[in-house]
């Protein structure tokens, strides 16, 4: 079709994980595990669910454009101004927007090989040239990345932690990257898991560095457990800020979402809660593993991913998982097809996990 550029007529679209209602109805099953998307297992908290229920009755109203009491809620947390701060729909919204603002004709991205899939659409989707450069031992390889950097280099995707190694850029390699990288580069360092993280002791928490020229991206979609709700928030110099307010979609997130994003940040109780059992439940993870002797990458995130001798392997054991009513992911669209990915979940869903795994290795 001629309307269709060729760079979108040679994508692929975005393939998410399966849903639990696509399992059931395919499997005939009445429960299923899902440890496919890194949600929060125990859910939202009750007083986000409250706050949005509340707000319902205002929905034929627009929310303010810029979601000013999120922002300025975030902003007292996390120590900048309001407008160092803004909203999209998910993070990814928040990239999506990025695009479109900074990119010129000529300009090229660099990121990693196998990090997180829905940067790696958007970049395509821009028609841009993109530098992948492979990992090495499942890191991004920031050395090899400062290398490729030359003129036209616009933007660097940095997810830390990484989606879906669950591996991290330390102290010193941030250091080491920012210390290269020309201040015309935008750096997007993708935070999407920082609550995870912010206790390992050699994490650079991108909030206690102030550059011009990074543009931190979090969201409300993990450790708050509000993905359905799509609430990513970004925080640069207003500068950036500022423009990159001029080609947002106005009104995102939607005026529930925000409500739920406000209340949740307020639920001290339910991150914590949340962050503790992951603490508990990875490190019973990683136990079992090692005594079933899996290879699996350690992780900073609220995820695994196990690396299996075989492609096959991957493809029998996800379909078994399946058929028992436990979704994972299979890594093969992140390129890593010896892969899969399994989010920590609750201590009973990971149980059946691990019975269920040991069941298909003695099968
Ligand atoms: C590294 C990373 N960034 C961003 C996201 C997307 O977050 P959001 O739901 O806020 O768009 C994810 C979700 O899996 C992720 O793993």
């Amino acid at each position: 079709m001629s309307l269709v550029p060729k760079h979108i007529k040679n994508l692929s679209p975005y393939k998410p994980g399966r849903t639990i209602n696509s399992v059931k109805r395919k499997y005939n099953l009445d429960r299923i595990i899902k440890l496919a998307s890194n949600e929060n297992p125990l859910g939202p908290s009750l007083k986000s669910i409250d706050a949005a229920s509340n707000s319902l009755k205002n929905s034929h109203r627009y929310p303010d454009a810029s979601g000013l009491e999120l922002r300025e809620k975030l902003a007292n947390q996390f120590n900048v101004r309001v407008d160092n701060v803004i909203l999209g729909s998910g993070s990814e919204g928040i990239m999506s927007s990025i695009m479109r603002t900074f990119l010129r004709e000529n300009d090229e991205l660099i990121s990693a090989e196998n990090s997180f899939i829905g940067f790696r659409v958007l970049a395509n989707a821009s028609g841009k040239k993109v530098i992948w450069i492979p990992k090495k031992d499942y890191r991004y390889d920031l050395k090899s990345i400062v290398n490729q950097i030359n003129k036209n280099t616009k933007i660097i995707y940095i997810a830390n932690p990484d989606n879906p190694t669950g591996t991290y850029v330390n102290k010193d390699e941030f250091d080491f990257f920012m210390s290269k990288v020309p201040e015309r580069v935008l750096v997007i360092l993708d935070e999407a898991y920082f609550e995870y993280a912010e206790n390992i002791k050699d994490y650079p928490d991108s909030m206690l560095y102030r550059y011009d020229n990074v543009i931190t991206l979090r969201t409300f979609s993990k450790v708050h457990g509000l993905a359905g709700f799509r609430v990513g928030y970004g925080f640069a110099h207003h500068k950036l800020i500022n423009n990159l307010m001029k080609v947002k979609l106005p009104f995102e997130p939607s005026l529930v979402s925000q409500k739920a994003a406000i209340a949740s940040l307020d639920d001290v109780k339910h991150l914590n809660k949340t962050i503790k059992l992951n603490n508990q439940e990875m490190n019973l993870m990683v136990s079992n593993l090692n005594a079933m002797k899996i290879d699996f990458i350690p992780s900073a995130g609220n995820f695994i991913t196990i690396v299996f001798d075989s492609r096959d392997n991957v493809i029998n054991l996800v379909q078994y998982l399946l058929e028992n009513g436990i979704i994972v992911r299979d890594l093969v669209g992140f390129g890593l097809p010896d892969c899969i990915r399994v989010t920590i979940g609750t201590k009973e869903e990971n149980e059946l996990f691990i019975n269920k795994v040991k069941e298909y290795l003695n099968s």
